[in-house]
């Protein structure tokens, strides 16, 4: 199954111009095309951290597993990671306690250090080489918000029962001087490529199949079709970050959210090992306030790196901030900077998009309406427990176990009260539609230079426009083909991202995140700004 090396490798393939560290510091993970039609009993669409923890559950429980990516294993968001594994959740547990009540903030808590628990259990029990580590996080006040929301959580951590520890100091971060924080003790981290492999090694160790450039279309309760070949199965897995099975329903419940990192080198022993977290800026103008996650990683003998992440924006929407994407990474490094001042060079900078679900936790069971379908989705920037999870509530389904979790984490729940302001992002989409009769960000494809790409308008149309570096353009619809968004151009990653429910484009229009299932429609023009 592992590829031919007769067949090229190409190391690129990740969702994004930018490399995070982890995909440029592994080999990596490809397996064969599917080449025939085949059968399973279950068959999984994506080989992220959701998928590949589904393929091994299942395939440990003793199911035939067929799992297909369309890239290599990992080059979706999971590679872009920053791979913090831990239960103090990026909404906090006195909002979920107003959204669920005590008892499901509880089941939330449970839920994500039994996740915690199955990575560390997994990676010793398979031997993984991971560089998997057991550290403490601390949570801490961003300066938009009020101390007393730092009791509350505390507070509310401790009803969920959770081993937590107010702190009357932030270690290791000098400017946060005479502030308190909370501490969450004994969490993970790991080299998320790594864990990865080992998961892969098991899965076909154990019977499963992996196949990788391995497409799935036409998902329907019979299966699914790949590369042109049949794929029939008895249940199906839709581990795609984003469901590409659904065009309406599941993405009106979650919305796109791009996140910046950088990796800065620091000298080796300066820091201890630990998470960092701050609460998020209450003033932002998005309903997910953006926080900052810091962590750090093995690097070399003389370094660590320091891996920060945050600024977030909406997809597509950098500019309502007048922030654009390049100038994310440069507040970072200042945030950073200031707290973390033993800080050297930057070593890597890359960007992801993370789902943002309208009640703060992620969608894991039976697709809505579907019997043998299930999705994991929504799942926020803690995707590593919630993918994590994923695998295992999703076998317990299918393999018919009673689960303590299948109700509150079902993409069919009905949730009456929500975190933020739902109105507020159904109104930031209507706001996008409105993109069709604003003016467009550059007037002419010759404004464009090599490896700059820009959205044009010509009369009624709108143009995705890419000049390649040997001054070729190319030029496609920025029409979203999922429900009609008008993409905007990242220049950070170089592609075309839609502002809606965040399908993304390559500089070609080749569609790299769903929802969107086709690429973009092909415009040809005779010259600049001459549309046909
Ligand atoms: C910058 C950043 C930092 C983050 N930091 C953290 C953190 O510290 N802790 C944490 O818990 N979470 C974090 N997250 C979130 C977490 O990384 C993600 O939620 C998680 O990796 C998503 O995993 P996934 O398997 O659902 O999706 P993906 O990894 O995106 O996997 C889905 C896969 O499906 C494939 N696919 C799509 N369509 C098809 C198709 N038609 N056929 C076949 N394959 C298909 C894609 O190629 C992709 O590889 C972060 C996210 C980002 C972007
Ligand atoms: S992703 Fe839904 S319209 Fe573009």
């Amino acid at each position: 199954m592992q590829k031919s090396h007769s067949e090229p490798i190409d190391s690129n393939i990740t969702s994004g111009e930018n490399k995070s560290f982890w995909v440029a510091s592994a080999e990596p993970i490809v397996f064969n095309k599917l080449q025939q039609d085949i059968e399973t009993d279950v068959l999984i669409v994506g080989g992220g951290i959701a998928g590949l923890t589904t393929a091994y559950c299942l395939v440990k429980a003793g199911r035939q597993v067929v799992l297909v990516e369309d890239g290599y294993v990992g080059s979706g968001e999971t590679g872009r990671t920053t791979a913090h594994i831990t239960y103090a959740l990026d909404d906090r547990y006195f909002e979920l306690e107003k959204i669920f009540g005590e008892e499901k903030a509880r089941l939330a808590a449970d839920s994500h250090m039994a996740a915690l628990e199955w990575v560390g259990n997994t990676i010793m029990h398979e031997n993984i080489e991971c560089h998997f580590k057991r550290v403490d996080g601390y949570l801490f006040l961003h300066p938009t918000d009020k101390k007393e929301s730092l009791e509350k959580e505390y507070a509310a951590t401790q009803r969920a029962g959770l081993p937590t520890q107010m702190l009357a100091q932030i270690p290791s971060i000098a400017a946060e001087e005479g502030n308190s924080c909370i501490q969450f003790p004994q969490q993970g981290q790991f080299h998320i490529m790594k864990y990865l492999k080992g998961l892969s090694d098991a899965v076909i160790r154990m019977g499963g199949k992996i196949y990788t450039e391995t497409k799935a279309e036409d998902i329907t309760k019979e299966g699914a079709t790949a590369n042109g070949f049949e794929i029939k199965a008895n249940h199906i897995v839709v581990a795609t970050n984003t469901p590409i099975n659904d065009r309406v329903t599941m993405h009106t419940k979650q919305w796109p959210y791009r996140t910046y990192v950088i990796a800065a080198k620091v000298p080796k022993g300066k820091l201890t090992y630990s998470l960092w977290w701050d609460t998020g800026d209450q003033e932002s103008k998005w309903t997910s306030a953006p926080y900052h996650y810091v962590r750090l990683e093995e690097y070399d003998n003389e370094f660590d790196l320091l891996i920060s992440g945050g600024e977030d924006h909406k997809t597509g929407q950098a500019d309502d901030e007048h922030i654009p994407e390049e100038d994310r990474y440069i507040n970072l490094i200042e945030w950073t900077k200031k707290r973390f001042p033993a800080m050297e060079e930057v070593a890597y900078k890359w960007s992801g998009q993370v789902m943002e679900p309208v009640d703060s936790m992620a969608f894991i069971g039976k697709n809505p309406g579907d019997d043998n379908i299930y999705i994991i989705t929504g799942d926020s920037g803690n995707g590593m427990t919630h993918g994590t999870l994923g695998g295992i509530i999703l076998t317990d389904i299918i393999t018919g176990k009673e689960n303590p979790w299948v109700d509150f984490y079902s993409p069919s729940r009905i949730t009456l009260k929500t975190t933020g302001d739902y109105l507020h992002e159904v109104g930031n989409m209507v706001a996008q539609l409105v993109d069709w009769i604003t003016p467009s960000d550059i007037k002419k494809a010759e404004e464009l230079k090599p490896g700059e790409g820009g959205i044009i308008s010509a009369g009624l149309k709108k143009i995705a426009a890419y000049r390649d570096e040997e001054n070729n353009l190319h030029t496609c619809t920025a029409v979203c083909p999922h429900l009609g968004g008008i993409l905007q151009w990242n220049a950070e990653e170089k592609s075309f991202d839609c502002p809606l429910h965040g399908s993304r484009f390559t500089t070609e229009g080749k569609v790299i995140n769903g929802p969107a299932k086709s690429d973009l429609k092909k415009l040809e023009i005779k010259q600049d700004a001459e549309m046909h």
